[in-house]
């Protein structure tokens, strides 16, 4: 679809946003298994990062898909564009000075290395959650695996669709063997660093 749009650049900038909050601006990716502690992690590190007076945000793959992006499944065509808009979404957080938390199974390599492209790979952090798919469905928080399964939902990623591990990812935690606080503490020894204003 082509449309005759101009883009317009507001004065205001990326860095003047971050000024005012005083603190840099990124996307931080937790990518895994169907619970293998994406959300869980994710929500303790904007605990931290919030008692820290970090502006934050986050995303997460159960939520969005409720409200902008109800009505995509879980082919890889939906997947795709799943990834793609919660991509440009925190990049337009990202573009406003707040750090955003993006909490998504993300399964494969090329739909992560678009977000890398459109949030740009100084704003872009990849956690890798290895939790094993076996620990996943041991746990089965949601019941999900059960119902996969036994054929109730086709596509599951771990049981009947693919999951690509990433290459070379920031950081790698597998929950089985680590804690939470432990967790916490590696991401934030990571993105220390980014905080600093731009
Ligand atoms: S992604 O693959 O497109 O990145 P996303 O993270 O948004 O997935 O959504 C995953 C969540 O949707 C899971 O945590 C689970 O609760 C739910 N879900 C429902 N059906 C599936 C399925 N077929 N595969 C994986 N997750 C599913």
């Amino acid at each position: 679809m082509s449309s005759n749009t101009v883009e317009h650049y507001f004065r205001l900038s990326k860095l003047d946003r971050q000024r005012l909050k005083e603190h840099g601006s990124f996307l931080i990716w937790f990518t895994g298994l169907s619970g293998s502690g994406k959300s869980t992690l994710s929500e303790a590190v904007e605990r931290e990062l919030f008692d820290m007076k970090i502006h934050t945000y986050p995303l997460d793959g159960d939520n969005i898909r409720n409200g902008i992006n109800k009505g995509l499944g879980f082919s890889e065509v939906d997947r795709e564009e799943n990834i793609r808009r919660v991509a440009e979404i925190a990049n337009l957080f990202v573009n406003s000075g707040t750090v955003v938390l993006g909490s998504f199974i993300s399964p494969y390599q090329k739909n992560r290395d678009e977000i890398r492209s459109i949030v740009g790979k100084d704003h872009f952090i990849e956690v890798y959650l290895s939790t094993s798919v076996e620990e996943c469905e041991r746990r089965d928080v949601k019941g999900l695996y059960k119902r996969a399964r036994s054929g109730e939902i086709p596509l599951f990623t771990g049981v009947s669709a693919p999951y690509e591990a990433p290459d070379s990812p920031d950081l790698e935690i597998n929950t089985e063997y680590v804690t939470v606080e432990e967790a916490v503490a590696k991401v934030l020894e990571l993105i220390k660093p980014k905080l600093k204003q731009e």
